[in-house]
């Protein structure tokens, strides 16, 4: 059987399909509040000239290589337009989205912007801010090789806002072997519980059980937290209203957080993801939860060999999850270079841009034809994975698959007090409450 037809197959679990109905009620129907396809819904023709402005978040070691490899297949396919990388340091986008909705605000938008796919997207649509890209879908043959629940996931009252790069995976737990060695682990924790045994251990020898970064990671963390102890359905349900978040098992969920923390470096969190990977790298830590991304950073810019240098594995309790989220480029309303923009699209979405760019990401193409034989080492593992009919697919917070950008931002400030509280209850109340307030 072929990978792109045990794939589509695969990504059609009810979490997925239940993460789509909350972006469609999120729009409450009204044709009139997205896109307005302003521009020609045609491919351009001609030569190619004048600028791309590309806004991205992608800047530092692990976030900029996949970016440059693709920008570089741009450059080479239009050698007369000049590509301006407008990247805003700070992983996860936390700053990049900070002046990018001021840019959005003030009418003077990127050509092409990235956002994760999902909720993430809704405000946009709903302010009118891109364009309705659902033609080029069309056009260039993307509705029979994305995956369908892929698609349903990104459309919109029947609109199709961003074009998908790839698929991440955030249910991740990363090694350094060494350190296991040294504390006589053999194996990493297959539960958060075992995860706490473990720590002694670690600390006994002198070691630091996890590492986190700046708030979205530790948010990271959280979702993860979460997912390992609630299990797939009640996980989903956080987002869709299903799962009461006051419930006990949520707050033993949130105490089992507040517990794992305890053996992190909390009080020296590192300023971005990177440099929250460097102890597990430098063998002064163990453990890192991180999406794929951090392949990028052991395997490229640290020189670390998989599964001797480091190592990686579902996050402790997700075997047979995976918790997705995607990166997605967009066509602006008012795009300065618009014909410029739908190549830039057209490329993302190929499957010559998508083969340059994930095997350098970290990420599996979001199209279901991926030239399989780039995909070794690490990669066997997601694309296997997300292609088995049996895996049970989740989307992410943090990267904006589940809540859309009212209600996370209400999360995020919770969680920073959460993180110095540990009061389960009050930030499953302020969540819960957030929630109800945020309904459109
Ligand atoms: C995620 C994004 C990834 C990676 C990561 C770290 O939100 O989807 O592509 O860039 O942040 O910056």
């Amino acid at each position: 059987m072929s990978w792109i037809q045990r794939r589509s197959r695969a990504i059609a679990p009810a979490a997925l399909i239940a993460a789509a109905s909350l972006v469609l009620a999120a729009c409450g129907g009204d044709d009139d509040d997205g896109g307005n396809g302003e521009g020609a819904q045609e491919i351009p023709t001609g030569d190619a000239s004048g600028e791309l402005e590309f806004f991205s978040w992608w800047t530092g070691g692990g976030d900029s290589e996949g970016k440059e490899a693709l920008l570089q297949l741009f450059e080479e396919q239009y050698p007369d337009v000049g590509v301006v990388d407008a990247a805003v340091a700070g992983g996860a986008g936390t700053n990049a989205q900070a002046v990018l909705a001021s840019r959005l605000g003030s009418g003077e938008p990127p050509d092409s912007y990235q956002r994760h796919a999902g909720a993430e997207l809704l405000s946009d649509i709903q302010d009118g801010f891109v364009e309705d890209v659902s033609w080029l879908f069309e056009e260039e043959g993307w509705m029979d090789v994305y995956p369908e629940a892929l698609l349903e996931q990104i459309t919109v009252d029947g609109g199709i806002y961003s074009v998908p790069v790839n698929i991440h995976r955030s249910n991740l737990i990363w090694w350094n072997p060494a350190v296991l060695a040294e504390a006589g682990i053999d194996a990493p924790p297959a539960s958060w519980d075992e995860f706490l045994t473990q720590a002694e251990a670690l600390e006994a020898a002198g070691k630091t059980p996890l590492t986190v970064g700046p708030l979205w990671t530790q948010e990271h963390l959280l979702e993860n937290v979460l997912l390992g102890e609630l299990g797939p359905d009640a996980y989903a349900g956080l987002w869709t209203g299903d799962t009461d978040w006051e419930s006990q098992e949520v707050t033993a969920a949130l105490d089992m957080f507040t517990q794992v923390l305890e053996h992190s470096n909390l009080g020296q969190a590192a300023a971005d993801w990177q440099p929250a990977i460097d102890p597990v790298v430098d063998g002064d830590a163990a453990y890192n939860v991180m999406g794929d991304w951090a392949w990028a950073y052991f395997e490229t810019v640290q020189g670390l060999a998989f599964e001797e240098g480091y190592n990686v594995t579902e996050s402790p309790g997700t075997e047979g999850m995976f918790n997705w989220l995607s990166d997605s480029f967009t066509l602006p309303v008012d795009a300065p270079n618009r014909d410029n923009a739908v190549r830039w699209l057209q490329l993302a979405g190929s499957q010559e841009g998508q083969d340059t760019f994930n095997p350098v990401k970290g990420s599996i193409p979001a199209r279901t034809d991926p030239d399989s034989s780039l995909y070794t080492g690490y990669f066997e593992m997601p694309l296997e994975d997300w292609s088995n009919p049996d895996t049970a697919i989740v989307g992410s917070l943090a990267h904006g698959a589940v809540a859309d950008n009212a209600w996370k931002g209400e999360i995020d400030s919770a969680l920073q007090e959460f993180v110095g509280s540990g009061d389960s209850a009050a930030f499953a109340a302020a969540v819960a409450q957030a929630y109800e307030d945020t309904r459109p």
